[in-house]
């Protein structure tokens, strides 16, 4: 069907028995015809693909150029839907990949690497999507945005509308269930914050909904466009490792949208013969929210080219449903019970030899200190990548000697009220319903002193902290 459109991008619909294609000025976050997950897709024999990744190097000599700066669209070629004219960037992607021996030490691997994208403006990845998804609705004219969110795509909507005053917005968020830096972004940056009561996955049905009735441009992961945008994560991972795919890149998974757009980057890049080897996906969810675990891994679901056991998923929904099993986790950020990408992240687990791992609360903030203790630090879903990496290691899947790339999706300081219930030892703070249960820590609780305001108390407990100093 692409050999019929004379534009170099579209839209495509991902079931293969489907497969319509619409062009990318279209809105849509769901395929008309069959309800589908849509991509945006390219002709690539008439898209400009530079013939080797190291081309993109020579952008950084021009970094003035805002398109050049941005870790997005210094790779525009690869993302090709949008004229450079219409390209909203507020700076995004300016994130490190950085080896970490002490986290390599906690994970059981030499060679391992912390990609932090919780440096991008709003302190998480989702500015990565979001530049993309602002870019479409400035294409096709939108004056209204919204989103619903478990507070990071609230976050990050919400500054890409406050900086570039291109559109307003509105976002939904489950009553309670978001952490108090990301909800404090979304009221400085002036949108509009419903907080409906329910959790993520109500506040997203209804965004839907309302985006539907009233046509506001809906900048969830179902928009095809944002997940272009977090494509660059992938590339910028890459370059970090001089081009050479790392053996394994190990992600969290919520809503999906992030593993999605990887795999659907990597299954690109080999295609376009820019890399030569696709390296393996591990998806990590929390043990409390872990819908593509329990389909993955416990009953075998597999994107099969397309053709994946819909009735099972289907039974699955309604068995949660039946038994009003809801999503909860101290990870706030992943707690979601339906995943939308659901489809595609099968597609990206099929095309890199992925697998899927639970971790528990615990090992998740065990994880987060340990990260904290050697580097930027994270909020606790990212550290969901870490101490999957651990647990993968620990079952001999992960090899010593293999380089594994976890990436940590959000910044320490939008959850710090987990930070400091872990360090002072009172997990009830972060959530009541871990009153009494207590949270066995392996790892680094690092317990504020308390000293009177006298000299020499102040200078004793210096001398515990470093006796040889
Ligand atoms: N890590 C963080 C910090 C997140 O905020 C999210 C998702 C994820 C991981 C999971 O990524 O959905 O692509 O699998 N946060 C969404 C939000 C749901 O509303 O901010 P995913």
């Amino acid at each position: 069907m692409a050999s019929l459109r004379t534009e170099v991008s579209f839209q495509r619909c991902i079931s293969p028995r489907c497969g319509a294609t619409f062009d990318v000025c279209e809105v849509h976050t769901a395929c008309p015809h069959c309800g589908g997950l849509l991509d945006v897709d390219y002709d690539w024999d008439r898209a400009a693909v530079p013939g080797s990744l190291r081309e993109f190097e020579q952008r950084w000599a021009d970094r003035r150029d805002p398109l050049n700066f941005s870790g997005v669209w210094r790779f525009r070629e690869l993302l090709p839907f949008a004229p450079p004219q219409s390209v909203v960037t507020i700076g995004e992607g300016q994130t490190i990949l950085q080896p970490n021996e002490a986290v390599g030490r906690y994970v059981g691997t030499r060679r391992l690497y912390l990609q932090y994208e919780g440096l991008n403006p709003s302190g998480s990845f989702k500015d990565n999507g979001m530049t993309a998804a602002s870019t479409h609705a400035r294409m096709i004219g939108a004056r209204l945005a919204a989103c619903a969110s478990t507070g990071n795509t609230s976050a990050s909507l919400a500054i890409f509308a406050s900086t570039t005053r291109l559109f307003r917005v509105v976002v939904f968020v489950g009553s309670g269930r978001i952490a108090f830096g990301k909800l404090s972004q979304a009221l400085d940056y002036g949108a509009l914050t419903l907080q409906i009561e329910g959790d993520f996955d109500d506040a997203l049905a209804r965004v839907r909904e309302v985006c539907r009735r009233e046509r506001i441009y809906l900048c969830n992961s179902v928009n095809p466009f944002r997940l272009e945008g977090q494509k660059a994560t992938v590339y910028r991972i890459l370059e970090g490792l001089n081009w050479q795919p790392p053996d394994w890149i190990v992600v969290p998974g919520g809503n999906l949208g992030n593993s999605s757009a990887f795999g659907k980057a990597l299954i690109e890049l080999k295609r376009l013969q820019l890399i030569d080897r696709l390296p393996r996906l591990a998806v990590i969810n929390a043990a409390g929210a872990a819908t593509l675990f329990d389909l993955y891994e416990t009953h075998g679901v597999r994107w099969n080219g397309g053709n994946c056991d819909q009735h099972r998923i289907a039974a699955y929904f309604e068995e949660m449903d039946r038994q009003g099993r809801r999503a909860r986790t101290l990870a706030s950020a992943i707690e979601i019970n339906r995943p939308v990408n659901l489809l595609k992240c099968l597609r990206a687990l099929e095309a890199c030899d992925g697998v899927v791992r639970t971790v528990t609360d615990e090992e998740i903030l065990d994880a987060k200190a340990c990260v904290g203790a050697g580097g930027f630090g994270c909020e606790p879903a990212s550290a969901a990548a870490v101490a999957g990496a651990r647990r993968l290691r620990s079952e001999g899947v992960i090899a010593a000697e293999d380089s594994v790339v976890c990436v940590l999706t959000g910044h320490q300081l939008k959850d710090p009220q987990a930070t400091v219930a872990y360090h002072s030892s009172a997990p009830d703070a972060i959530d009541p319903a871990l009153a009494g249960r207590g949270i066995r820590r392996v790892g680094h609780p690092n317990r504020p002193v308390t000293v009177p305001n006298d000299l020499e108390a102040i200078l004793a407990a210096l001398t515990r902290f470093a006796p040889d100093a």
